[in-house]
């Protein structure tokens, strides 16, 4: 089994669709209403419709209480209870979470399961063949940069590395879409610059499509094939804006003039958002 797709990305070339246009996620007219405890109602999101493109790296930025993760958790089929449509590949939302590998802020590995036994756990869920399963994990493991490392525990690997090894293990039942949760929101600055260009690599290497929730403007610009702003509560798309800058992508697209140019016009879209809601 080969973790490398069939088709080579294209190296050199912002993001074109090369097959018919399939979108991977589909939402249309998504809303959720929290009922708390105490019997408030939080208008958590309202009215998303959004596509993620089969294949795409999509980065989603938004204030803090924007609704992110209730829309990865919806996708994620980890919340019910919302208006509106969800599909994924076409599969009725019950199939979804055979569909989904999904990383949070903390890595969540269970303290008492070595490293592959960690990455083992989605498949063992799955019931899924454990030989092929090991043999994948393996696979991962290499892709992650921690071969030799399948024994160990959690508690003797680096934030980073635990981080690499949740990866991993979203990846385990080879799911078509990775949903990120602020994947590097726990890590120091370096190791964080470090992750993105992994974790690039490792899209690059498995053609996955990939929805990523961060709050730094420069890494969703920096991974991101798209960018979709959120607005503040009520969580709603306010603007989506595509990077065309080429891959591969490396440390000098940083200090780029374009890079700049689509960080300031989020920054600024970012704004408009708070001060729409402001006024509203
Ligand atoms: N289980 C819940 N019950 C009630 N309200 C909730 C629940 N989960 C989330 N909320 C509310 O819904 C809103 C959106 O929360 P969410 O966690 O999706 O935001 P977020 O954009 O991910 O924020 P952050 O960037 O801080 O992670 C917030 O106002 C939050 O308080
Ligand atoms: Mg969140």
């Amino acid at each position: 089994m080969s973790l490398v797709a069939s088709y080579p990305r294209r190296a050199g070339q912002p993001y074109v669709p090369d097959r018919p246009f399939q979108e991977a996620v589909r939402l249309r007219a998504v809303s959720k209403i929290y009922e708390t405890e105490s019997g408030e109602t939080v208008h958590a999101l309202s009215n998303i419709n959004l596509d993620v493109r089969s294949g795409e790296f999509l980065s989603v930025i938004g204030a803090s209480g924007c609704g992110k993760t209730t829309l990865l958790r919806i996708i994620a089929g980890l919340e019910g209870g919302y208006d509106g449509e969800l599909s994924l590949r076409g599969d009725s939302a019950s199939q979804v979470r055979r569909n989904v590998g999904i990383v949070f802020q903390d890595s969540n590995l269970l303290p008492w399961r070595n490293i592959l036994q960690n990455v083992l756990l989605p498949a063992q869920v799955l019931r899924l063949d454990r030989r092929a399963s090991i043999e994948r994990a393996h696979e991962l493991i290499e892709l992650v940069g921690l071969k030799g490392f399948e024994h160990k525990y959690p508690y003797e690997l680096s934030g980073g590395m635990r981080q690499r090894i949740s990866i991993a293990r979203a990846l385990v039942h080879d799911p078509a879409v990775l949903l990120m949760d602020e994947p590097f929101g726990a890590l120091d600055a370096l190791t964080r610059e470090v992750m993105n260009v992994e974790v690039l690599k490792i899209w690059e290497a498995t053609n996955k499509t990939v929805f990523m929730i961060t709050h730094s403007i420069s890494e969703a610009v920096f991974m991101g094939d798209r960018v979709v702003v959120m607005s503040p509560r009520p969580g709603r798309v306010v603007a989506e804006v595509d990077i065309a800058l080429p891959r591969p992508r490396n440390i000098e697209t940083l200090s780029g003039e374009a890079f700049a140019a689509y960080t300031g016009q989020l920054r600024r879209l970012l704004d408009i958002g708070s001060s729409r809601k402001e006024g509203a």
